[in-house]
């Protein structure tokens, strides 16, 4: 089978690589369509805990199980599903446990032909979507499920800043705002992403590039019940400050590095609550994908290339122009 390797910093091979045996209790699935996300990125470049070169990375898969190790029903043969990438999460609710992984490193990920996991981490395909659409779903859409409602507790009517609308978690953060009833806003560094966004459900937008846009904001429509931002770095500090009094800051990425000087006077007098987040649960992951169902989410896909052109892909996600998921098909 073909699958993407890394065989050290910044380089990107296809190489022919053994067909995975499906171990006790795994199937093996033929991928019909994985996705990238910056974690795959960051794999690349050498900027990630617990690297090991080579590796295959991908987080996100969707495909056909083809076939089932020891102990798995054979009945799963032919039938079509996504992957759940949060591995072994563990007994608690509130935080993963010490041998929680991510789908695509240490273990073999989803940018290659076909992926041997464990059958629990498989998910019927989602009706409604297409193999792309289906494929766009997991990492991003589990993360920003978790982050709005399990850790801040998003409500009907509240209202939510989503800051780099751009980004893959970002933009289901969007989605899914909106279907639950919340009035969202949003950022971004390109006037036409703060367009699609409206299209999306966006009630307005701002280009964080341009200074004064958190006076601007603060302005109208003021304070949020709940801001999602994974970039961190020196702009943290307007999130704390269009925070309403008692708002919920959840984050899960520093693309733009620590927070240089944290505002602690103001986080403590108006209420605020700094939460951390990644991934998700196994409970989590069912109730995002009963939220899709229900609400009739459909990831956006911003390209849809052929796995020989997954250099293309990762360039183009780390050129940062996308909207939505960039997605491969095998
Ligand atoms: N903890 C977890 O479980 C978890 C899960 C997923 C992702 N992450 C992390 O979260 C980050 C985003 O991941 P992703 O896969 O969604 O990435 P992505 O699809 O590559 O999105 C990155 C987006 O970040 C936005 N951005 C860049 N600089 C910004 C700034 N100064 N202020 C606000 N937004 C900014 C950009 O939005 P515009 O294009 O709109 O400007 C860009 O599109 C990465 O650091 C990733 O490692 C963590």
């Amino acid at each position: 089978m073909r699958a993407l390797q890394i065989p050290a910093i910044g380089r990107l091979e296809i190489v022919e690589a053994r067909e995975p045996a499906p171990g006790p209790g795994e199937a093996r699935v033929r991928l019909k369509a994985a996705a990238l996300n910056h974690r795959d990125v960051w794999i690349k470049q050498g900027q990630y805990a617990g690297l090991k070169f080579p590796c295959t990375p991908g987080s996100d898969g969707a495909g056909v199980v083809e076939a089932a190790g020891e102990g798995v029903d054979r009945s799963w043969i032919g039938r079509e599903v996504i992957v759940c990438p949060s591995f072994d999460w563990g007994q608690e609710e509130k935080a993963q446990g010490a041998k929680f992984s991510i789908l695509g490193l240490p273990r073999a990920g989803t940018l290659a032909e076909q992926i041997a996991v464990p059958v629990g981490q498989l998910s019927p395909r989602p009706a409604a979507l297409s193999w792309e659409e289906a494929a766009a779903l997991p990492l991003a859409g589990l993360t920003a499920y978790r982050a709005l409602f399990g850790r801040a507790g998003l409500k009907a009517g509240e209202r939510v800043l989503i800051s780099g609308v751009g980004g893959g978690v970002a933009l289901f953060g969007l989605q899914f705002a909106a279907a639950a009833g919340a009035a969202a806003w949003v950022t971004s560094s390109s006037e036409e992403k703060l367009a699609r966004a409206g299209r999306l459900g966006a009630r307005g937008g701002f280009l964080y590039t341009r200074a004064g846009w958190a006076a601007e904001a603060a302005a109208a429509p003021g304070g949020f019940d709940v801001i999602l931002d994974s970039a961190g770095g020196a702009g943290f500090g307007d999130l704390i400050d269009l925070a309403a009094p008692g708002g919920r800051i959840v984050f899960f990425g520093a693309t733009r590095g620590n927070v240089p000087e944290l505002a602690l006077r103001k986080i403590f007098w108006r209420q605020l609550s700094l939460l951390g987040t990644t991934m998700g649960s196994p409970a989590d992951w069912q109730a995002m994908l009963g939220f899709v169902a229900r609400h009739g989410v459909r990831p956006v896909v911003e390209s849809v290339l052929p796995f020989a052109r997954a250099a293309a892909a990762f360039e183009l996600m780390e050129r940062g122009g996308q909207f939505g998921k960039i997605v491969m098909t095998f």
